[in-house]
């Protein structure tokens, strides 16, 4: 039997928990993202509007103006990106901070008796991998998830809003392009994955021929060592091969997805120019912008990827707080050390009792030795004394208190 492991909803709405504890600096982070962002699409939409007015024949006190602008909206996008940055890693850390608490809380009010039957193991990997994988996430990955987003979403708008028949071509081509590189990330993601546990599995092989190499020889085993190996090497080469037409195609299509939103861009943009619909700078501001949007895309990219491992691990850390308590802890005081048992019966698994209707009594200083054959149920016993586990009928105090009203700690 495993630990439980949330659904999630649960991981989202804990989530949502987490950081809305925290709502005032949330928002403030959030203000001065989108401020970055803003301060962002200024300077595109500027060159594009320099150059309109530069065809037009403007003045150099025009021109000084817009770069003064340009100067300005650099300034403001490096002051608060560094600000917003800043209080979002410390947010970050805040937030995975009670996050480890709540999971230790959890973790010291398990019961025992769940905890063994879940084996150490499934604890200890929620508690030490699986929330290093979220440290990550939480500290970084949630404020960087809502800057690139923040980017987009502005980036976009201000596309739309400098000259929506450009603007709206250019994201439409972003579109497919995203969908490609995603199918082309997850089938390379398996071939590596294959190709170090094959070259696990042949290191391993080979070791174990030269090693054991006296015995192989003495059992004639060389052929079928050497053809083993072969095998292995065989598929080793094969997936190598794949991988590599895997890596050529990723670099070709990822260099398509950076530069044909830029190249439809031109090329859509002078023909609407030639139309006369749009002036060439609002072409020029379009397609800066369609480069800006490369890198967030890209990185949101890979942060969904992250998101999904991340979501796992959280699952599981989660699930640790959902295990029922065996007991009801009260808040009565042991009067003495006298133990008393009192009509004890408890079996591990239905319908095999381990302990039928067990009674003593030990007075403090009294030493008692039970004595009995392997199986009899002397532990189990023991276990219930000490509340590991809670009887199934009967009653265990100890100086008058039931033994499982008393915090585990004790
Ligand atoms: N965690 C457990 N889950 C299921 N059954 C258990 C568990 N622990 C013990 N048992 C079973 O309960 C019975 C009593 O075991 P217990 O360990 O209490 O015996 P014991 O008298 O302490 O034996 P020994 O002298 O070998 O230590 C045995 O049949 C054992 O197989
Ligand atoms: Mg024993």
């Amino acid at each position: 039997m495993k630990l439980p492991i949330a659904t999630n909803r649960t991981v989202g709405a804990k989530i949502l928990e987490l950081f809305s504890a925290h709502k005032g600096e949330f928002l403030l982070v959030i203000a001065t993202q989108i401020a970055v962002a803003v301060a962002a699409v200024v300077t595109p939409w500027i060159i594009g509007r320099s150059f309109d007015a530069l065809a037009g024949g403007a003045e150099a006190a025009v021109i000084r103006t817009y770069v003064a602008v340009i100067a300005a909206s650099v300034l403001v996008n490096v002051v608060a990106n560094w600000f917003a940055d800043f209080r979002s890693r410390v947010l970050g850390q805040k937030v995975f901070h009670e996050l480890r608490v709540q999971l230790v809380e959890a973790v010291m009010h398990l019961p025992l008796s769940t905890v063994e039957a879940a084996g150490t193991g499934d604890l200890l990997g929620r508690t030490t991998s699986d929330i290093n994988r979220v440290e990550f996430i939480i500290r970084q990955g949630v404020s960087r998830i809502m800057v690139l987003t923040f980017q987009v979403i502005v980036t976009v708008v201000a596309a739309f809003l400098v000259e929506w028949r450009v603007g709206f071509v250019v994201v439409l081509s972003f579109v497919p392009m995203y969908f490609v590189v995603r199918k082309y990330l997850r089938r390379t993601i398996a071939v590596y994955l294959a190709a170090s546990a094959l070259n696990a599995e042949v290191s391993g092989d080979i070791t174990e021929t030269v090693e054991q190499s006296a015995t192989v020889d003495s059992l004639a085993m060389s052929e079928v060592r050497v053809s083993r190996t072969s095998v292995l090497l065989r598929e080793y080469w094969d997936n190598e091969r794949y991988s590599s037409l895997m890596r050529a195609l990723l670099v070709v299509s990822l260099l398509a997805v950076l530069y044909a939103p830029m190249v439809i861009s031109i090329l859509w943009g002078a023909w609407l120019v030639g139309l006369g619909y749009v002036t060439v700078g609002a072409v020029i501001s379009v397609t800066l912008y369609a480069q800006q949007l490369r890198v967030p895309l890209d990185e949101l990219a890979w942060w969904f990827d992250e998101l999904q491992f991340a979501a796992v691990a959280l699952a599981r850390i989660f699930g640790v707080a959902e295990v029922a308590p065996d007991r009801n802890v009260g808040d009565d005081v042991p009067a003495s050390a006298a133990v008393s048992v009192e009509g004890v019966s408890f079996s591990y698994r239905d319908g095999h009792p381990v302990l039928r209707d067990v009674s003593l009594e030990v007075a403090p200083g009294e030493r008692l030795a039970i004595v009995g054959p392997s199986g009899a149920g002397k532990s189990t016993l023991g276990r219930l004394i000490a509340a590991v586990n809670p009887p199934d009928a009967g009653s265990i105090r100890v100086g008058g208190v039931e033994v499982t009203s008393l915090p585990e700690a004790l």
